[in-house]
């Protein structure tokens, strides 16, 4: 795998590579990114993973100075999972002026659930997206259900603006325990990380009430937050939602649950289709 960490330099290398495959990462990497390189390996065509914690996508107060920053072991990670290149541009490479041109999500979709305690988060997530599908020019890029919303604000961008790259969804891996897998679990002490699963099982549970109609939506996403503060979470939403919009759904359409809630210092997203 070669290490690439200027623009030019990564251009050069793919020149005239028509079927290139992209999985965009913040490092930190886990064996969930490892399945998202896998899955864009199944894809065909070099693969190319990027570490970069974009500082556009965080806010003043949230954790980008302690975002875990790993490159060494994240490039023995991508290595094994298959990845041909790995991108790694420092800030001043990526945003050598400030970023003035942002691409700004529509609101419906990018101010609810992890937007209304996140007002500039995915304008954050798009525009970096945007910038380095610009640079890779993919065929294909890869990302997490994990990040449910993202993936939808990703898959938006790229139809809205007619972006030549297909997406490609991946399962979240988990856990024996059910723990989502993320970056941002290293910060979980022993006993929060044993804490932490109990979200998971109450998305199954949720699962099962919905599927089983054994009471309102509204009520079960009332009673999953009683529970989660109950358990010593801080909950910011439990939402069940149509999978294509994430708005309420009306009827009898596919579904998702997602919620976010806070461990401790540890910010917390997971979800289940439901
Ligand atoms: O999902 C992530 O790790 C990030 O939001 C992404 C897509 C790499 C953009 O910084």
């Amino acid at each position: 795998m070669q290490v690439i960490h200027h623009i030019a330099a990564l251009r050069a290398a793919l020149a005239g590579q028509r079927d290139v495959v992209f999985v965009p990462t913040m490092g930190g990497l886990h064996e969930g990114h490892a399945s998202l390189v896998k899955a864009a390996v199944s894809a065909g065509g070099p693969v190319v993973a990027s570490v970069f914690v974009n500082r556009l996508q965080f806010a003043p107060a949230e954790d980008f100075s302690r975002y875990p920053r790993s490159l060494e072991q994240d490039a023995q990670l991508l290595s094994a999972a298959g990845c041909d290149f790995l991108f790694a541009p420092s800030e001043q490479e990526l945003y050598p002026e400030p970023q003035g041109f942002k691409v700004q999500p529509p609101s419906e979709l990018a101010t609810i659930l992890e937007g209304s305690t996140r007002p500039d988060f995915f304008t954050g997530v798009c525009t970096v997206v945007l910038k380095l599908l610009s640079i890779v020019t993919p065929a294909k890029a890869v990302f997490g259900k994990k990040d449910y919303q993202q993936l939808l604000l990703v898959r938006a961008m790229v139809r809205q603006m007619a972006l030549p790259v297909d997406i490609i969804a991946v399962d979240t891996v988990r856990d024996q325990s059910g723990l989502a897998l993320s970056s941002r679990n290293s910060y979980l002490s022993e006993s929060e990380r044993v804490e932490a699963a109990q979200l998971h099982g109450l998305l199954q549970e949720i699962a099962v009430a919905v599927r089983t109609r054994s009471a309102d939506r509204r009520e079960i996403e009332a009673h999953a937050i009683a529970t989660l503060v109950g358990l010593g979470f801080k909950p910011d939403y439990v939402a069940i939602r149509r999978r294509s919009d994430l708005m309420a759904a009306a009827a009898d359409e596919p579904l998702v649950v997602l919620a976010a809630a806070t461990l401790g210092t540890t910010r917390l997203i997971d979800n289940l289709e439901i």
